[in-house]
């Protein structure tokens, strides 16, 4: 059975053949999109309510589980479960009831972030989480599924040993917490990392264990920096084929990662690169609004996964109005670049099922101040795809020496400033006359006789009346000139997901419009430089909606 919509279709029956309710909620979901413009279509978002990190992502016997933390009783957030469900393909899902719920002294205060880790050779999943005790201190616990025979592993047992770590010897209780997914050493022993701040530093403390119940602390930290305070959610994992590992930290709101060398047999963990601050231009997953991400390992497609949060953008009144907070990125795939300096992002290919209409052309040349329109798809849902070439660069403007702050460059010159390459590239989310618009796009200097590219997302018009956290985000893009500047945006309501320079640089954002909304939303590409730039293929798309099915057992239907 190949075929994901036939499995969802076979699993729904299997499931009503157990007596396990069950609706498929593509109807009321129709409607709800329909009222509720800012709903996503395919970005994977709880049926209500609040949520924040992903957690515990896994594989495990051909079904992926997807975990997070999610207020079961509202939109803002508090009482924090783990919320849980699964799916074949990674678009379409099924919404189980939450794994975790906080109940016990350890974890009373809330089930936190943690990860899954499979045992006894992929056979036995286990998750370790940390728990808000009842001191509100921060412990680590285990907890493993019921019955390894149902399907979706509904129901999670949690250990009659917990809690597993203490906030002990110099450790913080307010600073430990967020357990990555355990590996085993040469030795046999399993590691874990949990995210922590030491003496005023951010780390990744580093623990062993023979049983995964017993874990003893390292004598150091697998890596930490004076530079960042707490690190939340820690994900430790090899990349490409040459040793290489990336490590990646959530702190300041954002995302960073370092590359570097890892000793299995020592724990000895080497930057390769810059390391955490160390330079005004940082390593990110993403530029603009993404954080508390985690990875797990796709044994199926041999491939890193990659999931994050990206939180709303507007306020807390308008969450709690709406009823709900809080999306997950489209699943990217994580490769290591060829050059090896940093990480290549891509939207799992699985989007590519919800792949409708489509629109294409060619060797277009776009001249100074204009904007065509990419008309025939649904705008407020859609997958796009460009490719520019800016011919002549000896016209190219030129800036000063000095380290440049990308994010800078990106607030002081938006998408209407004119420059000389650039701006140029797409108005997504835009109204019939322009005055709502995002603008992804594209500005090309030359520094120390060095052509830079810079990438941004200007949310500063993106809505007339709901103004958005942080209006515009920036970031280089490192990519040869005699070759083309890539860019691809998946469009989903009110999240716009860019890959930049195909997957080198992301910059997500959250936007609001009030005009620009289903059939009143349009695309555009633009160029406001005083050069023409040439487009030379655009392909774009209107993407279906992902399929959901909520199934109902122990409490009540989520959209009652
Ligand atoms: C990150 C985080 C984690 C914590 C969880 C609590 O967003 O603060 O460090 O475990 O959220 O919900």
């Amino acid at each position: 059975m190949k075929n994901p919509v036939i499995k969802m279709v076979f699993l729904q029956l299997i499931l009503i053949g157990y007596g396990i309710g069950v609706r498929s909620v593509d109807q009321e979901y129709e409607k709800i999109l329909d009222e509720q413009p800012y709903r996503s279509a395919f970005h994977f978002q709880p049926p209500k309510n609040w949520m924040n990190d992903p957690n515990g992502p896994m594989l495990y016997n051909g079904v992926y589980h997807l975990f997070y933390q999610y207020n079961p009783y509202a939109a803002i957030w508090g009482n924090i479960s783990w919320g849980h469900s699964v799916s074949y393909n990674l678009v379409d899902w099924i919404h189980l009831e939450p794994a975790l719920d906080p109940t016990e002294k350890y974890d009373i205060n809330g089930c936190w972030s943690g990860s899954a880790t499979l045992l006894a050779g992929e056979s036995k999943p286990v998750i370790l989480y940390t728990g808000s005790d009842f001191l509100g201190q921060q412990v680590q616990n285990l907890a493993m599924p019921k019955d390894l025979s149902d399907p979706l592993l509904r129901e999670w047992l949690k250990s009659s040993h917990n809690p597993l770590m203490l906030p002990v010897e110099g450790i913080d209780p307010d600073f430990f917490r967020d357990p990555t997914t355990a590996w085993q050493g040469p030795d046999g022993s399993w590691r874990v990392l949990v995210g922590s701040q030491v003496g005023g530093h951010g780390c990744a403390l580093l623990y062993r264990s023979r049983d995964f119940v017993k874990w003893e602390r390292a004598s150091g930290p697998l890596h930490e920096s004076n530079k960042t305070a707490m690190w939340e959610c820690p994900d430790f994992y090899p990349v490409g084929d040459d040793g290489r590992y990336v490590l990646k930290a959530s702190f300041n709101d954002h995302d960073y990662y370092v590359l570097g060398s890892y000793d299995a047999e020592t724990d000895e963990f080497g930057v390769v690169g810059v390391d955490f601050m160390d330079d005004v231009v940082q390593l990110r997953y993403d530029y603009g609004v993404f954080y508390a991400s985690k990875t797990f390992y796709d044994d199926a497609r041999k491939r890193r996964v990659l999931w994050g949060w990206v939180t709303e953008a507007d306020s807390e009144a308008d969450d709690v109005e709406r009823g709900w907070s809080g999306l997950m990125s489209f699943p990217r795939s994580v490769l290591l670049d060829e050059d090896q300096k940093q990480l290549i992002q891509w939207p799992i290919e699985e989007v590519e099922e919800l792949r409708g209409e489509k629109v294409a052309l060619e060797n277009k040349e776009i001249e100074s101040g204009n904007v065509l329109e990419i008309g025939g798809i649904t705008a407020s849902q859609a997958d796009v795809e460009v490719s520019f070439r800016v011919p002549n660069l000896e016209a190219v403007e030129v800036i000063d020496g000095g380290l440049l702050d990308p994010q800078m460059l990106c607030r002081q010159k938006n998408a209407s400033v004119e420059g000389v390459f650039g701006p140029f590239g797409l108005l997504v989310l835009a109204s019939d006359d322009l005055t709502e618009q995002t603008a992804v796009f594209f500005r090309v200097f030359r520094q120390n006789e060095k052509h830079v590219v810079l990438m941004c997302s200007d949310q500063s018009r993106s809505s007339l009346q709901t103004r958005v956290k942080e209006a515009i985000f920036g970031s280089f893009l490192d990519v040869d000139l005699d070759q083309e500047i890539s860019l691809r945006t998946l469009v989903d309501h009110s999240i716009v997901e860019s890959f930049g320079g195909k997957g080198k640089s992301c910059i997500t954002s959250r936007v609001y419009p009030k005009l620009a909304i289903h059939n009143n939303s349009h695309v555009h590409a633009f160029n406001n430089g005083s050069k023409s730039v040439m487009i030379s293929r655009l392909e774009a798309w209107s993407m279906s909606r992902a399929r959901l099915v909520q199934v109902h057992t122990r409490r009540k239907p989520s959209f009652s």
